[in-house]
């Protein structure tokens, strides 16, 4: 009896000294005026960045100059600043595709935002890349909604729940028997990727629809062709430098999922599959929640080592991951600088007339 009255007295004592708004994820009406006083200055261009090893060197960036605002809500920060004169917000998602969809979803909605860009380091799947290059793929992919097939169940089968539409076999499998040294004993049988079940918001509310490939904004790309000249910085130190120049490379593909991948075979496996070259945590979910809310947006990614170890030493990765995040931050303030440098074209024209 005593316990439970204790129990009781806690519960009593948490619900009062926590506001409520707090407990049911409301946003508070001081949080929300602040919110309407910054969307009057907007539309802003959101940069969403996956963590503080990506961010800070941007917030050391000189060209990146921070107002004193952020606003915090739901554990994220908002922070407002320019980059040559264009009004950004910056928002770290932390780890993986949960966070990344999220982060984003919660930027679209509470803020006016006429564009995304995202950018950091990446594992590398095509061997023709090198480490440190920065790579802008025009189309991503989340490649870890799967259904698992049964034991026994072969490429003919249909997979439970396919007549429905829920499944399908058209985007293709991976048999683990063809990466297995003892196929008889192998009861892992197929996995089937499946296309992300989306929802729009000019669609009907409820009715879903599919997408597996989703390309980034046909105007950011196009505008991205213009870097593939930039100089990047090649060495860490006066000795140590990278073995490949790296150089800033638009791609067809890359792809996530919320798998840290450190194997050979199956990097191997996706780039043959899918032809992809970043593989990362986080893109794939900025673009689907980007896709669905009709924003454009763009990433770029610094390559690290090959995912899984390659030609190069593993250590290699290590030392030269604060290069990559440093260039894929040079790559994005030149991309900015480029998209302001069109707006100032565009209003100037607006003026003339
Ligand atoms: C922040 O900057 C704005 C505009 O420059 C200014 O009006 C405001 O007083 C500043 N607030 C603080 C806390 O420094
Ligand atoms: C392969 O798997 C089968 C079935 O489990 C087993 O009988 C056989 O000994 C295995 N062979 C080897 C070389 O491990
Ligand atoms: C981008 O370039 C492609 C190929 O040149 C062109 O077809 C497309 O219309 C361009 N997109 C925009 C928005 O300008
Ligand atoms: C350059 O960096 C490498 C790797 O961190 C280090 O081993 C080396 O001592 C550094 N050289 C100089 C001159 O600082
Ligand atoms: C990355 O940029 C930061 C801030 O601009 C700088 O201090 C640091 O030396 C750079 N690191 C490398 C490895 O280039």
């Amino acid at each position: 009896m005593a316990t439970l009255n204790l129990f009781l007295s806690v519960i009593f004592i948490f619900l009062t000294i926590i506001p409520h708004h707090i407990i049911n994820g409301e946003i508070p009406e001081k949080t929300q005026s602040l919110i309407n006083k910054v969307n009057k200055k907007g539309p802003y261009l959101g940069l969403v960045i996956p963590n503080l090893f990506e961010m800070n060197p941007l917030l050391q960036h000189p060209s990146y100059k921070p107002s004193n605002l952020t606003i915090d809500f739901s554990g994220r920060r908002f922070r407002f600043g320019t980059i040559s004169e264009e009004k950004v917000i910056l928002v770290m998602t932390g780890l993986a595709m949960i966070n990344a969809g999220i982060t984003t979803q919660l930027l679209l909605n509470l803020f006016n935002v006429k564009g995304v860009v995202h950018y950091g380091i990446a594992g590398n799947a095509n061997p023709s890349l090198n480490i440190g290059d920065v790579v802008i793929p025009h189309y991503w992919s989340h490649t870890a909604l799967w259904n698992w097939q049964r034991y026994g169940d072969g490429e003919e089968d249909l997979l439970s729940l396919e007549a429905n539409g829920d499944y399908t076999r058209e985007i293709g499998y991976i048999k683990f028997a063809d990466y297995s040294t003892n196929v008889s004993d192998n009861l892992l049988n197929n996995v089937w990727y499946q296309p992300e079940e989306i929802f729009p918001v000019d669609g009907t509310p409820e009715e879903r629809q599919h997408a597996f490939w989703v390309p980034v904004d046909s105007n950011y790309f196009n505008i991205s062709k213009k870097l593939q000249d930039l100089k990047l910085e090649n060495c860490i130190n006066s000795t140590t430098c990278l073995s490949n120049p790296p150089k800033v490379t638009r791609t067809s593909r890359g792809t996530s999922a919320s798998i840290f991948l450190d194997n050979a075979a199956y990097r191997d496996f996706l780039y043959k599959k899918f032809k992809v070259s970043p593989v990362d945590m986080e893109s794939a979910a900025v673009a689907l929640i980007c896709f669905q809310q009709r924003v454009p947006f763009i990433t770029f990614r610094a390559l690290s080592d090959l995912a899984g170890g390659g030609s190069s030493g593993s250590n290699e990765a290590d030392i030269f991951a604060p290069l990559a995040a440093n260039n894929s931050v040079t790559v994005v303030v030149e991309f900015i600088k480029l998209l302001s440098g069109l707006n100032a074209q565009v209003s100037g024209d607006v003026l003339l007339v």
